[in-house]
């Protein structure tokens, strides 16, 4: 891919910059950010460290949204973040202003590129970007589920003790407290997980994991995650980049899938080139589809208010 471009130079977007160039992700990063220098700066602080990392990548960083020209892709972290006790929901009605005149600038500037929406409340605004672009499902979508499985496939190695290299989780639904962590989907290198785990720590896991933004909020206090989330994006776009076709835990735009249209929300697709190829559909119980019900619902009550 030649130019991925990130518009927002907070921590998830400067560090989700210094990964992608570091992982060669792209010939050239394009950072943007409406406060002056805050982009220009990460930029320059990322290409001094290009010798000790070895990386030949471009970064580049700017407030003028022209920097889009040629964008392969564009990635959305832009948005106001919530504070401690703010649900994800409480900002949505700021960053849909934000996430509005994104779409409108990658519109003029990158119309033939594919978006990754990172911005929160993250299952409603890759709806709203779909819906403003009018561009095909494959080319609009969120990050959400990488981050949210790799919380849990933590949570479960702490609880094992083994290694989190062998462990596999799912979460499906939305990026909220109503996220559906799955365990009869994950495994320990293809070991069913259950097998490792008893109940009360599967609830334990499970909680944390649904609760696994707020609690590194609730610590730092200033600053919600970043070093993960911006793994989690670095992961979806090294799929794209490399046309890997992994099957990730992505937000898409659901056309059928798992009864549902008219909607987005997270679950398993194959991640290629084209953004998303396939979304794969899981066989859940009766009580996994109840509550993947109930994380689809609040996306679209959340979604009504748009
Ligand atoms: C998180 O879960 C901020 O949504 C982000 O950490």
């Amino acid at each position: 891919m030649n130019k991925i471009s990130i518009v927002g130079a907070g921590r998830v977007g400067e560090t989700t910059a210094q990964i992608l160039a570091q992982q060669h992700l792209a010939d050239e990063v394009a950072l943007l950010d409406v406060r002056k220098g805050a982009a220009a700066g990460s930029a320059l602080d990322i290409c001094q460290s290009a010798a000790y990392f070895g990386f030949d990548t471009r970064v580049t960083g700017g407030t003028d949204a022209a920097l889009l020209t040629g964008s392969d892709l564009v990635i959305i972290t832009a948005g106001s973040p919530r504070k401690p006790g703010m649900s994800r929901s409480d900002v949505l009605d700021v960053n849909r202003k934000v996430i509005d005149s994104i779409v409108d600038d990658v519109l003029k500037y990158a119309p033939d590129s594919m978006l990754l929406l990172v911005s929160n409340p993250v299952d409603v605004l890759t709806w709203e970007a779909w819906q403003r672009t009018g561009w095909d499902r494959n080319r609009v979508f969120g990050q959400a589920g990488v981050l949210d499985t790799s919380r849990m496939a933590s949570f479960m190695a702490e609880e094992t003790g083994l290694s989190v290299q062998d462990v596999h989780a799912m979460v499906i639904g939305g990026h909220g407290d109503l996220m559906v962590p799955l365990t009869r989907f994950s495994t320990i290198n293809g070991v069913p997980a259950s097998g490792f785990l008893d109940a009360t720590a599967i609830a334990r896991i499970n909680k944390r994991t649904r609760h696994g933004g707020a609690e590194v909020l609730k610590l730092r206090q200033i600053s919600s995650a970043y070093i993960a989330p911006a793994a989690a994006v670095a992961t979806m776009v090294d799929s794209i980049v490399h046309n890997r076709r992994r099957v990730l835990p992505c937000v898409c735009v659901l056309d059928g899938e798992y009864g549902q249209s008219n909607i987005t929300g997270g679950v398993p697709a194959i991640v290629g080139r084209k953004g998303i190829e396939k979304v794969v559909e899981l066989p859940l119980s009766e009580e996994e589809k109840t509550g993947f019900q109930a994380s689809i619902d609040s996306i679209a009550a959340d979604i009504k208010t748009l």
